[in-house]
């Protein structure tokens, strides 16, 4: 075949989608727990949009995004990230005038041009959370908190949380200049990458994955010990709350993130099951972001996970409790003057919730009991010209070999009555 999906994008094939479900299904359940209510934003927005809000000098502004001129010159990009997309709307839409406190949460597909690898891809999917409106540390632990509430409930033992303080307007320039003249006599040994942050933004050098800039930058100055008193009592009032809600964590001067708008919080949960990809999410608060889009004073917060490195950890791990749905029932006709009678109580029994399939192929009674025997169900039910005159079909019990004369009028009631008899009618659709 001439075409294939694009390097760095997968697909979701039938089946492993319910993987993907149930990953989905336990973030949105838990999200409504915590009042989060769902935003989804368009695929693409204006370029300069992620430029001012991620920050022109970062890797995914640089060399990552998906940018293209439509056809009256526009330049759009594939969302990288959904923070500005979603402050965009929130700005666009006014909606703080509607509450105080805005919580909302994503799932949705990224795009960013990075070189594939195990958990990173081209179009990979997020979950994420954000809450606009208030400075206060309660934020941020909400936000830190259902994340972890959600590895839990998932049942993820190995995601490591650690937290910083990256400082903010007020503390974050002495800090730089103090970080600078500590790595200035180094500087030619240090990586090219990091000579190259030295003047943007030298705080990214320490969290080089290089050996020697590791090394280098051993006994560097951190943000998180040099805060105004400001970010200090922000940064203790955070770790009291996730303390108080049970939540562990260790404090990691290194976390400063790959994109420009954190202020004050920067956290990042990490899993070792993951390899060198070993992010499972990261967040923090962007109290300059809203203003930096030209809108509002408002401040924010949030997270954002991948869903494909959170699979990873679960298969990994052997924690993908859910388990693909199957049919409960199959339809064979015996002949094919029955067949279009019972494609009729197929769907009388879809109606009335039970999940079932039926021949599409005209095959043979036989290779019908073959198929439903594939498709694993708990019931086959069997009609040729006989039953449909009496309007009865016979039930097959697939586990017992039982067969049983039924009413078409009693069908549904009948199934349902054996699903639950046998405790599993929640099983049933
Ligand atoms: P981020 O750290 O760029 O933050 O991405 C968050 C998570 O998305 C990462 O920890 C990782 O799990 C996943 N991810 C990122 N890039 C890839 C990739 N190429 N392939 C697979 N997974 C990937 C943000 O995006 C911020 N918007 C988070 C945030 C929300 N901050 C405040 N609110």
């Amino acid at each position: 075949m001439k075409f294939k999906s694009i390097t760095g994008t997968k697909d979701i094939l039938p089946a492993e989608s319910f993987r993907w479900q149930y990953v989905e299904r336990t973030f949105r359940e838990l999200a409504h727990r915590y009042n989060f209510k769902e935003i989804r934003t368009p695929v693409f927005e204006q370029t300069e949009l992620f430029a001012r809000g991620i920050g022109e000098l970062t890797d995914i502004v640089g060399k990552e995004m998906y940018t293209f001129r439509d056809r009256s010159e526009n330049s759009l990009t594939l969302k990288p990230e959904m923070t500005a997309a979603v402050i965009r709307a929130y700005l666009q839409h006014n909606l703080g005038q509607q509450q105080p406190v805005t919580k909302v949460y994503y799932l949705a597909p990224m795009f960013r041009q990075e070189r594939p690898q195990k958990g990173r891809l081209r179009q990979f999917h997020q979950f994420g959370l954000e809450v606009i409106g208030s400075h206060q540390p309660e934020a941020d632990a909400e936000i830190i908190a259902m994340t972890a509430e959600y590895y839990k409930a998932l049942g993820i033992t190995q995601a490591d949380l650690k937290i910083n303080s990256v400082g903010c307007e007020k503390c974050r320039p002495a800090y730089k200049e103090k970080l600078k003249e500590f790595l200035r006599p180094n500087l030619p040994h240090l990586s090219e990458e990091s000579q190259r942050r030295f003047e943007s933004n030298p705080l990214r050098i320490l969290d080089s994955k290089d050996e020697r800039d590791r090394e280098l930058t051993d006994a560097a100055p951190l943000q998180k010990d040099n805060l105004c008193e400001e970010c200090n009592e922000h940064f203790i009032r955070l770790q009291e709350l996730l303390s108080e809600t049970g939540v562990s964590y260790t404090v990691d001067g290194r976390i400063v993130r790959g994109l420009d708008y954190y202020t004050k919080t920067a956290f990042e949960f990490i899993s070792s099951a993951l390899g060198s990809q070993d992010a499972l999410s990261g967040g923090g608060r962007y109290d300059l972001l809203a203003k930096e889009l030209g809108g509002k004073d408002v401040p924010g917060v949030g997270v954002a996970g991948g869903l494909e490195r959170l699979l990873l950890v679960l298969e990994a791990s052997d924690l993908m409790k859910d388990s693909d749905r199957k049919p409960v029932v199959y339809l064979a006709a015996a002949d094919n003057e029955s067949r279009t009678w019972l494609y009729g109580v197929t769907q009388q029994l879809r109606r009335a919730d039970i999940s079932c399939d039926t021949d599409l192929l005209r095959r043979s009674l036989k290779a019908q009991m073959r198929e439903a025997s594939r498709q694993l169900v708990q019931f086959t039910i069997i009609a040729g010209t006989g039953e449909r005159d009496r309007n009865e079909v016979t039930v097959k019990n697939m586990e017992t070999g039982e067969q049983q004369p039924i009413p078409v009028g009693d069908l549904a009631h009948y199934i349902n009555q054996q699903l639950s008899d046998n405790g599993n009618d929640g099983e049933k659709s």
